[in-house]
């Protein structure tokens, strides 16, 4: 039995609020099938629009085969392009950000204009014709601050997406940001493990001592049930709404993404060791006594985020192989809070730099235990991990469709 019809079975099979059959997590052919059917067909979150300053300014990010290019072109625009070369395929850019006049090819040096035209190829011959070797696009979209790219032929809706999310982020005028601090780790875990620890907080006490001072354990804030009923997560969209602030959960159709505004533990205003802000320029549109919560986003499969009335933190993860996710962690603040002065790094990064630190080694010892042929699926805790009974719900639909779709497709052809 091939990859596709064995993965197809297991998903059929699967028995709802119980992990996944450990080839999931494990097995190579698996993994490049979640690449074919998620990974390079849906829109991913690159970066930030603050991140690509001013024409030229690009960053670069790989996803699976994929190494991709996002940059900000001489009309203001942005736009993403396939980083391969249209002479002999070499990557134009190696950083993982910069600012270019134009794009250079390293090799032979063919030169692109920063929408992807090619301008100059040394010595093709009279009947080369520049017109045809403009570098490849790939589909890109800003919503709200957050820049998205799709490496699909013909991508999905996204405007769904926008009519929710962008709401929602206005009042934090995230374009006008900066970015303070950046880090990147790898964890030894395939990227659904990733996502399966952040769609839960019932390992929180039990592993996350600095984040717990001010992010409430409860499943009606981290999970996708209940919030509505919880009289202290009601209280306070009703008090940020009023002033403006969009705040009740919604969550798409498909569940791929979901907005909430929540509220912090003891009135915490930030996720410092104090709860205190840790800037002093406010981000964000705030109310009276600036306790505005988080607004917590995900759209899967590549980010979750927290965005506070001081600063706001994204994640990316992006899948390096079955068992190895690169998570990109960035904190940003008002564009003119200064350093030093505004605000100090290690009290704005302190709290979520131990936690992904934390989240990194259970994640792994989960991808360790998940890899013996000892393991069987086991049982989500009901009231605890509805988030990731969602989670996993949203993937198997996903896959199942688009495998189901390719077998179709296939007969029909044979
Ligand atoms: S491969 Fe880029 S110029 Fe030759
Ligand atoms: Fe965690």
């Amino acid at each position: 039995m091939n990859a596709h019809q064995d993965m197809l079975g297991r998903l059929r099979g699967h028995r709802p609020g119980t992990t996944l059959d450990g080839k999931f997590y494990t097995d190579a052919d698996y993994f490049k099938l979640d690449m074919e059917h998620i990974w390079y067909r849906e829109w991913l979150f690159a970066g930030h629009d603050c991140e690509l300053a001013k024409p030229g300014s690009y960053i670069t990010l790989q996803i699976g085969d994929y190494p991709v290019i996002v940059l900000r072109s001489g009309d203001g625009a942005i736009r993403a392009f396939h980083n391969s070369c249209r002479h002999r395929g070499s990557r134009l850019c190696s950083a993982e950000r910069g600012t270019v006049a134009k794009l250079v090819c390293p090799y032979h040096q063919w030169t692109y204009e920063l929408d992807g035209r090619l301008l100059f190829a040394r010595d093709m011959g009279a009947n080369f014709d520049a017109r045809q070797y403009g570098l490849k696009p790939v589909h890109c979209e800003s919503v709200g601050g957050y820049l998205w790219i799709c490496l699909a032929k013909d991508a999905p809706d996204f405007e769904a997406f926008r009519a929710q999310v962008m709401p929602y982020l206005a009042p934090h005028r995230l374009k006008d940001a900066k970015v303070a601090f950046e880090s990147t780790i790898v964890e030894q875990a395939n990227w659904k493990l990733v996502w399966e620890n952040n769609r839960e907080c019932y390992h929180c006490s039990g592993n996350h001592p600095e984040l717990c001072r001010t992010f409430p354990e409860a499943p009606t804030v981290s999970g996708v049930q209940g919030a509505k009923d919880d009289p202290l997560i009601s209280a306070h969209w009703d008090r940020c709404e009023e002033a403006g602030l969009p705040s009740t959960f919604k969550i798409s159709e498909s569940g791929q993404f979901r907005t909430a505004r929540m509220p912090l533990l003891r009135n915490a205003l930030s996720y410092t060791m104090s709860g205190k802000p840790a800037v002093n320029r406010p981000l964000s549109s705030s109310i009276e006594d600036g306790n505005i919560g988080t607004l917590l986003l995900f759209h899967y499969p590549t980010t979750w985020n927290h965005v506070l009335g001081d600063h706001a933190v994204s994640f990316r993860v992006l899948p390096i192989g079955p068992k190895e996710t690169q998570v990109t962690t960035k904190w940003l603040v008002h564009k003119d809070a200064v350093e030093g002065v505004d605000y100090n790094l290690d009290d704005l990064t302190h709290v979520w730099t131990m936690t992904n630190d934390q989240d990194r080694q259970i994640v792994e010892e989960n991808q360790r235990g998940v890899s013996s042929p000892a393991y069987t699926p086991g049982p989500y805790a009901p009231d605890h991990e509805g988030g990731v009974m969602q989670f996993v719900e949203w993937y198997r639909n996903a896959m199942e469709a688009s495998l189901g779709g390719d077998a179709v497709r296939l007969r029909s052809v044979a």
